[in-house]
């Protein structure tokens, strides 16, 4: 009997179940998008009932096609959307507010008064993150301060707190009949709360932050059974062993195992995580300090983190709310009508700006209009949009480590966009490189998972599954290069102090 190991990637746009073989080799997938919700401009949720829902029946879908049971499933691996945060009650399983996602920018008064007394940097050195609508943190805030009953309800020990991999964890395991509430070093890493050296939860900050610490789950390794599936699931008693951050598990589905070793997401957002190994590096050019992975008890690795806030939903937004494109691969097409940009720039600061500038107040700006530029035009200034954000934060991990990165490993859903990725060689001016198994997030679960029932052996297994399929290289005169980027950074000054 052939064994196999399934990963859940619990999205921003959808839950995935994907069975992979020993080879690393995808065999089989079930995915099923869920609703975005925005209440009101800047807010973003989604309904965290619904995700459990859909995890249910992917992990059905992803079964039957493989035409597998679990007795063919050594393990489950968890991987997810970092930073969106679910509140639920702990004996009748009920969120009390919709998750709120990462994106999300209510949160501003709160990271405004949390920055009074020291600055929005006033716990990075603690935590690795300046203080900013998109962490985790400052979600349970809201939540405590704006649902009925709800800091009642936390202080007396009825409330959880967790990240869409505890949500699922939690529920997986049984919920309300002995759910497992946990999360992993990476998840917690992106809270505010965890101390990057003890991977502990900090009661001082806790207690600036005004959250009770019952609620929050228990910081364990990224690979280790955490506890068996329920009987009530048809994964029923198969341990589930690995949780990594959806970008930190990118990272590990790359192969990118050690110090100086790099890969870029394109998803909604796009991150770029550059493995700094054992060492905690402190970002002097508006990176993340976070952590990489870490194995069962071995020591943990970190990583330094750009994370740009919208790249692939700016696609989603010219072919939602504008109507420019039926389906998110026609921007494509609709780029190449064009020879180049048409001297317009579009910085899609929907969520404010993240790396490396860290400000909430940015709005999106699309600039440099005449009466020349065409719809071609504004797809392609959309695509370029993220190859610029890109060379901003790969700039700032190369002045941080002061070793320049020489190839750029990529994967997510819009490298499947030749244009994009030519772009992107020539403005950074090093080769791109995609790896055969592009789903590397849930690949880098099911290793996580794999590793700690032995599945797998070693890293070294693991790295002799990586594959390159292909590869652009830079083709662009370098003035070209430089005044495009020039430009850009031009743009980027009209998205600034828009909120009264
Ligand atoms: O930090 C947010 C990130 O984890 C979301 O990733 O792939 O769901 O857009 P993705």
């Amino acid at each position: 009997m052939t064994d196999y190991i399934i990963a859940i990637d619990q999205g921003t746009t959808s839950t995935r179940a994907i069975v992979f073989d020993h080879s690393g080799s995808i065999v089989s997938t079930g995915q099923l998008e869920h609703d975005q919700i925005f209440p009101k401009a800047g807010w973003v949720e989604h309904d965290p009932k619904q995700i459990w829902d859909n995890t249910r029946e992917v992990i059905g879908q992803a079964l039957s096609k493989a035409n597998i049971t679990r007795h063919n499933v050594k393990a489950v691996g968890i991987t997810n959307q970092r930073e969106t945060a679910v509140v639920w009650d702990k004996n009748t399983g009920e969120p009390v507010y919709n998750a709120i996602v990462w994106q999300d920018t209510r949160t501003q008064a709160i990271v405004d008064r949390l920055s009074e007394d020291g600055g929005a940097e006033r716990f990075k050195d603690t935590v690795g993150l300046p203080l900013s609508t998109y962490f985790a943190g400052t979600k349970i805030v809201w939540i405590l301060e704006n649902v009925e009953g709800a800091r009642e309800r936390a202080e007396a020990g009825d409330l959880l707190f967790g990240t869409t991999d505890t949500w699922v964890l939690w529920n997986l395991t049984g919920g309300v009949d002995g759910g497992v509430h946990a999360t992993d070093v990476t998840n917690a890493s992106r809270t505010l709360f965890m101390d990057l050296e003890t991977l502990e939860w900090r009661d001082d900050i806790l207690e600036v932050f005004g959250v009770p610490k019952s609620m929050l789950p228990a910081i364990k390794s990224s690979s280790e059974i955490y506890g068996t599936v329920h009987t009530s699931s048809l994964l029923r008693e198969v341990p589930v062993a690995g949780i990594l951050g959806d970008q930190q598990a990118a990272t590990f589905g790359q192969a990118a195992f050690d110090a100086g070793e790099a890969k870029n997401t394109y998803g909604t957002g796009n991150f770029l995580i550059f493995n700094t190994g054992t060492e905690i590096v402190k970002s002097k050019n508006g990176l993340l300090t976070t952590l990489g992975y870490k194995l069962g008890d071995a020591e943990p690795h970190y990583a330094l983190e750009g994370s740009i806030a919208v790249t692939g939903s700016l696609v989603q937004w010219l072919r939602d709310n504008l109507g420019l494109i039926k389906s998110a691969p026609e921007i494509e097409e609709l780029a190449a009508t064009v020879e180049d940009n048409g001297g317009a720039y579009f910085v899609p600061a929907f969520s404010g700006l993240f790396a490396p500038y860290w400000r909430s107040d940015a709005r999106g700006a699309l600039v440099g209009l005449t009466r020349y530029v065409n719809k071609g035009h504004i797809a392609r200034a959309a695509l370029e949009a993220t190859a610029f954000q890109t060379k901003e934060v790969l700039d700032a991990v190369n002045a941080d480590s002061g070793v320049p990165l020489t190839e750029l490993k990529v994967d997510g859903g819009m490298i499947a966009n030749n244009l994009l990725m030519q772009f992107q060689a020539d403005i950074l001016d090093v080769p791109v490189v995609r790896p055969v198994v592009a789903e590397t997030t849930a690949l880098g679960a099911a290793y996580a998972a794999g590793l700690a029932v032995g599945y797998w052996a070693d890293l070294d297994e693991l790295r002799a599954n990586w594959q390159e399929d292909s590869r652009w290289t830079p083709d662009l005169d370098s003035a070209e290069r430089d005044r495009l980027y020039r430009n850009w950074k031009k743009a980027v000054t009209k998205t600034m102090d828009w909120v009264d």
